[in-house]
């Protein structure tokens, strides 16, 4: 009898389209757009559902939420209800059928020998759709609320790795052993039932400093990566690549981020932009947010600052694709010409933009050669 890899299981890796796509940011209030305006996620429930079976239903690879414990303050209070991406995401898996799932983990609220089994758990209850994509930290304001101080950068990472070897381990590994870590031991560890997919559900991480992009290429089957242009996209998933197949023998995928705004003309959809962020924008919560990744961001970065709060509240720093759907196929034909696997996508309202991207975008991505149906 064939054997059959339990990893293929998973929609995202066994993905035939040129171009992946996932959704991101469903479980937080506003989803990715710092804007006051009607539609943005408001987190219920039924809307979480709504939403991933419509992802589903256009053939979308994977769900994605953020991992996230409060908001950014501002007028909006960006993303300050939020639902727990585990247990979201085993939820989703009851009420889908085929798309993939990530569950968000910030890795020093979670102890990995607890983290293994929720894993392995909903890559049962998904029939082995379940992914992880493993979050160092970096909003001391969040992880300070587990009532340690952050660590440096590095050490985040350096913890990161510890917690992901104990894991992968409890997730391989017949009967019991001894685990002695740097920084997490577990004696006679023992975890069962394994997850379906193996060696391990499917990782990512969005880590993009050096440090982050060794931690992916050592560990993840995919790394997201943030950049101010497809161009720059395209280095950074290139430099990415190189380090995993170089440094660790693997290979892995890339993923960037995308915003969608679709409109009959360009001109209307740029107009839609410039209501939403600068009538409709929070720009005191996009300071707070930039103050925390740049302390006293306006005048550390001067004349561009507005254009990385436009971004952030846009959507959340994501690349545009703001245009036709014509322009927009074309802006994902580059993403793919860059050399990146996939992107997820978000909406400023999520339901209009996935019925709109299935009867209007998917077409032409097909004919495109992005989309295989
Ligand atoms: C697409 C994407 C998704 C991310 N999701 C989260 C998240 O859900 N929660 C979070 O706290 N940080 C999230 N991050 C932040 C990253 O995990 C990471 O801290 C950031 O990219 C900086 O990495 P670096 O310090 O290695 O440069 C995300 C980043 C990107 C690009």
């Amino acid at each position: 009898m064939a054997i059959i890899d339990p990893h293929s299981l998973n929609p995202l890796l066994s993905s035939p389209h040129r171009l992946k796509l996932g959704v991101f940011g469903v479980n937080v209030s506003s989803g990715c757009s710092m804007t006051d305006m009607p539609g943005t996620i408001k987190v219920e429930w039924d809307e979480s559902v709504r939403i991933a079976q419509a992802a589903e239903a256009a053939g979308i690879d994977a769900m994605v939420p953020v991992a996230r414990w409060r908001g950014m303050g501002g007028d909006i209070n960006f993303n300050h209800r939020n639902f727990d991406p585990f247990t979201w995401a085993a939820g989703l898996a009851a009420v889908t059928s085929k798309i993939g799932l990530f569950a968000t983990i910030h890795i020093p609220t979670i102890h990995p020998v607890r983290a293994a089994k929720e894993v392995a758990t909903i890559d049962h209850i998904s029939g082995g759709r379940f992914c992880l994509n493993m979050v160092a930290g970096w909003n001391e304001r969040e992880i300070g609320m587990f009532g340690e101080p952050q660590k440096g950068h590095d050490d985040r990472y350096d913890v990161a790795d510890d917690w992901v070897s104990l894991c992968k381990e409890l997730w391989t590994r017949e009967g019991t052993f001894d685990y002695d870590g740097p920084y997490f031991n577990s004696p006679s560890a023992y975890s069962e039932p394994k997850p379906l997919q193996r060696p391990n559900p499917v990782l990512m991480s969005a880590g993009n400093s050096p440090r982050g992009q060794h931690f992916a290429a050592k560990h993840t089957d995919l790394n997201f990566v943030v950049a101010p242009s497809i161009e720059k996209a395209g280095e950074a998933a290139a430099s990415v690549k190189k380090l995993a197949r170089d440094d660790y023998n693997r290979d892995i995928q890339v993923f960037g981020q995308a915003y969608i705004v679709c409109r009959e003309t360009e001109a209307e959809a740029q107009e839609f932009v410039d209501h939403y962020v600068n009538e409709k924008g929070d720009w005191d919560g996009v300071r707070n947010l930039l103050d925390v990744l740049i302390p006293n961001s306006q005048s550390a970065l001067g004349a561009g600052w507005e254009s990385m709060a436009f971004n952030m509240i846009a959507g959340y720093g994501a690349l545009p694709l703001v245009g036709t759907k014509e322009q927009i196929v074309e802006g994902m034909l580059a993403f793919a010409d860059a050399g990146i696997d996939g992107i997820t996508l978000s909406w400023v309202d999520y339901e209009a933009g996935l019925a709109q991207f299935k009867d209007e975008l998917l077409p032409l991505m097909v004919q495109a050669g992005l989309r295989e149906y």
